[in-house]
């Protein structure tokens, strides 16, 4: 888990990059961050791997802050992929790529296959592939090997600075759809910066909206779309995309997780409901089992409450708007 608790960044110029911002950053999500240019998303980023030092506040990994702990370290545990990747021309694909495992000290034969597993995994056929040189490559397959490479170390997070953006649409959207694959398999904590809101509502399992160094939202894709928090939020998003999505909320669809109560008080009697279900089999449940709430359960831990009343008005408010 990544926490920045009131972090800010003011530049030797004066420019107050940051401005205090609070994050927690769970294990194994994919967040995103967005928002328009020079609100902060870079500075935020490289802020984790030290590149840019906060002026105060603090960023810690897994409850040890980052302070303490030596650049190289650090960077080991943390991969990077910037928006034009410097594959090193030189060297081909496969060192490239295999070049943070060497320096970690794994065997040569894990490594190599690997490197082949990886290339395969985002379409580049290892045989094909491996022995050629950067300048032999299209844009899109540097950027994708670009991606293998910050998962070749087998890092605990992984950092994406724009890292599809230089790339066709079609390319793009190809390897958006590649990485959230690759994130189900692999389970990593990825910090991905974009400012294309269809990317963040594609690959995200959060999407963090900045403004002027600061947080305006923290949210699911589908709770951004649904409950905006501010007009800031609404027009970045565009009303497009917000009324396309009202248009299909369904009580199929939409998850206990969007209308439950994350601060709750005493849950311990109610009946459970995993974090993956509906809001129908939420309904149903409470028919069943004659309950006011339920208890929201994920990996035995308790998320959130949802409570009848606003899963009745939620209803509604689905059917009013149906
Ligand atoms: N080294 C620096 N010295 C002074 N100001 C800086 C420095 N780096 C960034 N800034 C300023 O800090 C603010 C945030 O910059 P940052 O690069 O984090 O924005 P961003 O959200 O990543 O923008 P973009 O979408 O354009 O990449 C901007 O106003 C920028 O001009
Ligand atoms: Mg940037």
């Amino acid at each position: 888990m990544i926490t920045f608790e009131n972090v800010k960044k003011t530049f030797a110029d004066g420019t107050e990059a940051i401005k205090g911002i609070d994050l927690h950053i769970e294990e194994g999500k994919l967040v995103a961050l967005i928002g328009p240019s020079g609100c902060g998303k870079t500075t935020t980023m490289k802020m984790i791997n030290k590149l840019i030092h906060p002026s105060s506040g603090t960023i810690s990994i897994n409850g040890k802050n980052i302070a303490d702990r030596k650049d190289v370290d650090l960077r080991r545990d943390i991969g990077y992929v910037i928006q034009r990747i410097g594959l090193f021309p030189h060297m081909t694909i496969e060192d490239n790529v295999a070049l943070i495992p060497k320096l970690k000290g794994i065997k040569k034969q894990e490594y190599l296959k690997r490197v082949d597993e990886l290339l395969s995994l985002v379409g580049l056929e290892p045989s094909v592939f491996k022995k050629k040189y950067p300048l032999e490559l299209s844009g899109g397959q540097q950027q994708r090997v670009g991606v293998v490479r910050a998962l070749a170390g087998e890092p605990p997070i992984i950092l994406m600075d724009e890292p599809f953006s230089a790339l066709d649409p079609i390319s793009r959207e190809q390897l958006q759809a590649e990485l959230k694959d690759l994130q189900k398999s692999i389970r990593k904590t990825i910090v991905f910066v974009t400012h294309d809101m269809d990317e963040a509502l594609k690959v995200a399992d959060e999407i963090v909206v900045m403004k002027d160094g600061s947080i305006e939202q923290i949210a699911t894709p589908d709770e951004l779309l649904r409950q905006p928090a501010n007009d800031f939020v609404r027009s970045f998003i565009g009303e497009e995309r917000i009324q396309s999505a009202l248009n299909t909320f369904s009580p199929y669809t939409t998850k206990v997780t969007e209308i439950m109560d994350k601060s709750p008080e005493d849950s311990t009697e109610m009946p459970a409901i995993h974090a993956e279900a509906d809001l129908k089999e939420a309904a149903e449940m409470m028919v069943d089992q004659n309950a006011q709430a339920l208890q929201v359960i994920q990996d035995e831990t308790m998320l959130g409450v949802i409570y009848k009343d606003r899963l009745l008005s939620k209803l509604a408010g689905i059917e009013r708007g149906a």
